[in-house]
């Protein structure tokens, strides 16, 4: 049998090493690994091949269409949402018309092998926009269709393209006189903050909670940018892979829809702190709100609905916030630093 081959974009960042570490385990998946840098050491090996390069170049987006045979594409190369604000055409450039650049080259490349291709999109709560603080704390859990107006250019970014997504799988040139549709088979899915012992994000406005961990674990002192009651929900990378393959590996008939929430535990900043001055007792964590970003955190929800998820493709995450910190965040860190 033809081995599929996989193509990921933003290969380097930190969903894209732990998504790399996972697919080779049993070793018999076919990676192509694009990415503006070099793929890092621990990753290099396990890869067919790295091209370090843009997902804008067009001519290397027909190269690879026309060397390979591509059934599978994560698309994760994107700006994260503190990072866009500093740069929004920019982040237009790289999360929208990066994300079309994609989406074309994968319908040309079912269009060629003639199987659809399964095309796997990270999307984000920031997504959602919340009107005020007292309706966050009042809403709780958030549904997929719900409170979808975005403040950063992210969320407006990360929105337009799950639509996008959904036009290609489903409706591409949906007057031509051939049906065109169905070369691709989008799936996406909402990642709350995610939290990593190997890596550390950046440009991201979740990033208190990582950022809080890694700096306590090497002794060094940290500010969180938002005030202690901030709360937004948060899953372990680990988790998050998990989620992304079962999402890849469902039958496609069971989906009833091509964007999905997901979400595991939702601590406040405040707990955050708490448990890992418990694990780091030396740790100096301090409070300096960035009015700017704290804003941002605020117009996210305080927790999501997942039940579509878990029902259509059986999400069930292992850590909740005891297990993510005692079992996976604190050992894992320990080691990295010692
Ligand atoms: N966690 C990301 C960020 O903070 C959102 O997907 O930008």
């Amino acid at each position: 049998m033809r081995t599929p081959v996989t193509l990921i974009t933003g290969a380097n960042g930190e969903i894209g090493h732990g998504l790399i570490h996972r697919l080779t385990e049993f070793g018999n998946t076919s990676i192509i690994s694009l990415d503006l840098n070099p793929l890092s050491p621990a990753l290099a090996s396990k890869v067919t091949r790295h091209i370090m390069g843009s997902i804008l170049d067009e001519q290397l987006l027909d190269r690879i269409l026309v060397e390979y045979e591509i059934d599978h594409v994560y698309h994760l190369a994107a700006l994260l949402s503190t990072r866009s604000e500093f740069a929004p055409m920019m982040a237009h450039r790289v999360n929208v018309e990066g994300t079309i650049a994609m989406l074309e080259f994968a319908q040309r490349q079912g269009e060629s092998h003639g199987r659809p291709v399964l095309f796997l999109y990270p999307s984000s709560i920031a997504v959602y926009g919340m009107p005020s603080l007292e309706a966050k704390n009042r809403v709780g859990k958030v549904k997929e269709e719900e409170f979808l107006h975005p403040t950063t250019m992210y969320g407006c970014n990360k929105l337009y393209c799950e639509q996008i997504g959904n036009y290609y799988s489903r409706h591409y040139k949906q007057l031509a006189a051939e049906p065109q549709s169905g070369k691709i088979d989008f799936r996406c899915i909402r990642f709350p903050g995610l939290i990593s012992a190997f890596t550390v994000p950046s440009g991201g406005t979740s990033d208190f909670a990582p950022e809080m961990l890694h700096a306590a674990a090497q002794n060094q002192p940290y500010a969180c940018f938002v005030r202690p009651d901030s709360r937004i929900p948060f899953m372990t990378m680990p988790d998050s892979i998990d989620a992304l393959l079962k999402l890849a590996q469902a039958p496609r008939e069971q989906l009833t829809r091509t964007v999905y929430n997901i979400g595991a535990f939702n601590p406040s900043a405040a707990e955050i702190r708490e448990i890992i001055l418990r694990a780091f007792p030396q740790a100096e964590i301090t409070t300096q709100v960035d009015a700017k970003r704290q804003g941002i955190i605020d117009s996210w929800p305080m927790d999501v609905d997942d039940s579509a998820a878990r029902n259509d493709w059986g999400f069930a995450p292992h850590y909740d916030l005891q297990l993510a910190f005692e079992e996976y965040l604190i050992p894992n860190i320990r080691k990295r630093y010692l």
